[in-house]
């Protein structure tokens, strides 16, 4: 079956789509990688994406306009990709769309007297499925929360199917706007598979780079400011501080916690410690990858043995990230997930693709011990594509 992946992440960078061939059923599932491409966000429809998801005021009815907005950005990026992969549309079979997260409550909190978690990604997938002609499946992960789960990671049963190995434990890691590992332990069964975010990816670090340029920069590509920045170990302490790498995981994080008000505080650690613009971003950069060791370190390392840590995402372009990682990680060996058959950037729409070849089949793909789910869901729901 030919199947689309499409992604766009909290860092609303723009949406990334890849184009599979799947075949099987786990533990003989087999998919092959055919090809990937991505489309940048206009820049209006990102700062209102961003704005919207750091929870500033929006009416329903913008919304719901968004919701369809995004879903002809979406198809619009999936007509381009068919086209650039030289595919007729009416070849591929289905697609996974995982949608913009513009809200993301993990774990229950009172709700007219009722303790209620819940997750909302925008993108209309009726509006997917009626302009490509493909059966596309959306909104993967509230099947998750309503058995229990935070909804997230998803990724992890993926990365069980395509990195598990008999004798080298490995964790997967991708750096989106958020850091999110997956642990997988040598000859890991689905149960002892364990995942959860670190804390920031390129969340911070970009950020930083549009307040600095007022805008002009989106992210400081190949670290080229934070190259320039000084070290200053004393904000670095400081910015260890932050509670939420030491709570204990099951655990996920977003713009919720690391967006605007967290900016506003690191900026204010940054004029105490008499920071420049790139002391600070090369300051938030060694904080991203040096919280990540310390998530390893802490919750992963003293339980089980590791030998490769898999980088996937944006941020396994930035070379001082890696750089930090690879160093302060002896005896693990850092590498990018192209180095394993994947590109970085088409690791996460690829693992939507899988997803929604799982739910097609309607196969459970939740993996509880990664989201804390009481057991296994369907995910998502389908918009069937019209009769050709
Ligand atoms: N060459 C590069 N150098 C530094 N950072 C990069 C580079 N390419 C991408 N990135 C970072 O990766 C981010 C996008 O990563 P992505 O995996 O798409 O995240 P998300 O899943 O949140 O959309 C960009 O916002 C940027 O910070
Ligand atoms: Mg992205």
């Amino acid at each position: 079956m030919l199947v689309l992946g499409m992604m766009s992440g909290t860092s609303a960078d723009g949406i990334d789509v890849v184009l599979a061939r799947i075949s099987g059923a786990p533990p003989n599932l087999n998919a092959k990688l055919l090809g990937h491409s991505s489309v940048k966000f206009p820049g209006a429809l990102q700062k209102e994406i961003l704005r919207v998801a750091e929870q500033h005021p929006v009416s329903a009815g913008a919304l719901s306009q968004l919701n369809f907005r995004l879903g002809e950005l979406l198809a619009d990026a999936a007509i381009a990709a068919c086209r650039h992969f030289r595919i007729a549309r009416s070849k591929v079979a289905l697609a996974g769309s995982h949608g913009q997260t513009i809200f993301h409550q993990g774990r229950p909190v009172p709700c007219f007297g009722l303790p209620t978690a819940s997750t909302l990604q925008i993108g209309e997938p009726s509006v997917i499925a009626a302009r490509t002609g493909i059966t596309t499946v959306g909104d993967f992960r509230p099947a998750d929360m309503a058995v229990g789960g935070q909804g997230a990671p998803l990724v992890p049963y993926v990365d069980y199917l395509l990195y598990r190995d008999e004798k080298l434990g490995r964790v997967s890691l991708n750096l989106g706007g958020i850091a999110n590992i997956t642990v997988l332990p040598h000859a890991a069964k689905p149960q002892q598979v364990f995942a959860f975010d670190t804390g920031p990816a390129n969340m911070l670090i970009d950020a930083l780079v549009s307040h600095f340029t007022d805008g002009r920069q989106r992210y400081d590509k190949n670290a080229a400011l934070a190259t320039r920045g000084r070290s200053l170990p004393a904000l670095l302490d400081d910015l260890f501080g932050d509670p939420y790498l030491k709570l204990a995981p099951p655990k996920s994080t977003g713009r919720e916690y690391y967006g605007h008000a967290y900016l506003k505080n690191l900026m204010a650690l940054g004029r105490r410690h008499r920071a420049k613009p790139n002391d600070l971003i090369r300051a938030a950069t060694i904080f991203t990858a040096l919280s990540v060791v310390d998530a390893l370190n802490r919750f992963v390392l003293p339980k089980t043995k590791i030998h490769q840590l898999i980088v996937s995402g944006g941020g396994a372009h930035n070379p001082l990230l890696l750089a930090q990682l690879s160093a302060a990680l002896p005896g693990i060996e850092v590498l990018p997930s192209s180095h394993l058959g994947i590109p970085e950037d088409a690791k996460e729409a690829f693992a939507f693709a899988l997803l929604a070849y799982e739910t097609f089949h309607q196969r459970p793909s939740n993996l509880p011990s990664a989201t804390g789910a009481r057991g296994p869901a369907i995910l998502g729901k389908i918009s069937y594509a019209p009769r050709r």
